[in-house]
């Protein structure tokens, strides 16, 4: 039986504060346990997990299948670009075949917005998103609030700017909920055309101007600019955009802030939304967020199928 309050991980929307934290312990076993010589456990020997991608990931789909094969599971992988999808077949028939042939779980990342939401509702096994559309993308904010948490401790109180295109984002979404439910306070930063209306409904404050936003926040996670997404144009330019909303030390330090603490869920446009130096600068905690990922997607996988005992 699940330990988390839910059989699938859809969105942070509907999980609560308690399963966070309960992700959040289970991923300090396991980050112990991947820092090991032998950085593998039996936890999941018996289950076998399909990866089903319909979009391009190089961090998420990495991240899981080495979560996946660290727990021991049967890993396979499925690519739409090379699969009878291409055919005609339906999204809910593919599954059911994947299923048909004994696979306990499906990770899956699908351009719709609630695709996955769609799939848990007729199949019959966990489902986790691993990114949908501009809806949710649950694990990145999972990871991205377990790394702050390392860095800061207690996230009560403390102040998260997200920057960029908030519209396109299912990270900034995921990300306002975790946060939320752990006690932080986040604001948006962004070109108005880039920033959803229903934003302050979620009790996000928007700053228009980068220089105010960076003096007030304690984190500032840099998105990138989905062109993949946009259906109009949103600003003039990149560069302009660059101007206005690019991070940079010159900006850092004419805001005095030696303390931020920078993020960015990749894939990065460096010189876009954030200038290469300071990508590989103390600031970041880039790579940490990628390392913890494993980490905290072993967790969900384990705590979904059920086998909350010992990691070790
Ligand atoms: N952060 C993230 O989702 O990256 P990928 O698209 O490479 O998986």
């Amino acid at each position: 039986m699940s330990t988390l309050s839910t059989k699938h991980l859809l969105g942070i929307k509907n999980i609560t504060r308690e399963d966070i934290e309960q992700i959040f312990q289970t991923a300090d076993n396991f980050k112990e346990v991947i820092n090991r010589p032998i950085k593998k456990v039996p936890s999941l020997r018996d289950v076998t997990i399909a990866n089903i991608f319909f979009e391009n990931s190089t961090r998420t789909k990495l991240s899981f299948e080495l979560a996946e094969k660290r727990l021991s599971a049967d890993v396979v992988n499925f690519s739409a670009s090379s699969s009878s999808v291409k055919k005609g077949e339906t999204l809910v028939d593919t599954v059911n075949n994947i299923l048909a042939m004994k696979v306990d779980m499906v990770v899956m990342r699908h351009p719709n917005p609630g695709a996955c939401v769609h799939l848990a509702r007729h199949v019959d096994c966990s489902i986790v998103n691993a990114g949908d559309g501009a809806h949710e993308h649950p694990t990145q904010a999972l990871l991205d609030a377990y790394s702050l948490r390392e860095k800061l401790g207690d996230l009560t109180g403390r102040k998260v700017l997200i920057v960029g295109d908030i519209l396109h984002s299912r990270v900034a979404l995921s990300n306002i909920f975790c946060l939320q439910k752990l006690g932080a306070e986040v604001r948006v930063c962004g070109p108005a055309t880039m920033i959803p209306r229903y934003i302050e409904d979620l009790g996000v404050k928007v700053m228009l101007n980068l220089k105010e936003a960076l003096a007030w926040a304690d984190v500032a996670n840099m998105l990138r600019i989905q062109l993949e997404r946009q259906d109009i144009q949103y600003f003039p330019t990149l560069r302009e955009y660059s101007m206005q909303y690019g991070l940079n030390r010159a900006l850092l330090e004419e805001v005095g802030r030696k303390d931020l603490i920078i993020m960015h869920p990749g894939p990065i446009n460096r010189g876009v939304e954030i200038t290469s130096d300071l990508v590989d600068s103390d600031y970041s905690i880039i790579l940490d967020q990628v390392e913890n990922g494993v980490a905290v997607r072993m967790a969900v996988l384990y705590l979904l199928a059920g086998r909350a005992k010992s990691s070790s």
